[in-house]
């Protein structure tokens, strides 16, 4: 427990803002890993689209941990930035396809970014009242990743309005239906 924190809040909301915003570390480390993984293991006639539409992403959310981790270290905390970390942190498993084709790996992708969507605008909802710059952080953030499911939604999108995966509760059943699709 630190003595010092950000003016104007108290070492305890500093300490529970910090504890928020080490779940989304955990959670945006686990995701530029995951995107790095889909990176690798996409195959078929739309690789190289998926391949590189990727990268830029990759680059967004290691810049998010970023950010996250410094917000900790000004809030008085100590960000854990380690593989041991991630594990300890999420509440979801590992990804779970592999070698795929492109619209099997966005659409397990899409399930992936509505969890970590979700978390960060509940992670929004609970700094809100103790800390509007963290909010307001996180917001922009949030915003972006929600941007980037658009970018996948997209490719498994029909002209009626409905995904291909719709009705997926796993990665695997999403990739399944995407792949039939
Ligand atoms: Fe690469």
């Amino acid at each position: 427990m630190s003595t010092f924190t950000i003016p104007g809040l108290s070492t305890d909301d500093g300490a529970r803002v910090a504890a928020v915003l080490q779940e989304r570390l955990s959670a945006y480390n686990d995701l530029h890993l995951t995107l790095k993984h889909i990176h690798w293991n996409v195959v078929g006639p739309n690789f190289i689209g998926v391949h590189e539409m990727i990268d830029p992403q990759v680059d967004l959310v290691r810049g998010y941990a970023d950010d996250v981790a410094e917000r900790i270290a000004a809030l008085g905390n100590s960000p854990k930035g380690t593989a041991g970390a991630i594990e300890a942190d999420r509440s979801w498993d590992d990804y779970s396809v592999g070698r795929d084709d492109a619209r099997a790996h966005l659409a397990a992708l899409d399930l992936v970014y509505t969890g970590v969507i979700t978390d960060s605008r509940a992670a929004i909802d609970s700094v809100g009242k103790i800390d509007p710059i963290t909010e307001d952080m996180l917001i922009g953030q949030t915003a972006q990743l929600e941007k980037f499911q658009w970018f996948v939604r997209a490719h498994l999108e029909n002209s009626g309005g409905n995904l291909v995966h719709e009705g997926s509760s796993t990665e695997l059943d999403a990739a399944d239906k995407a792949r039939k699709a």
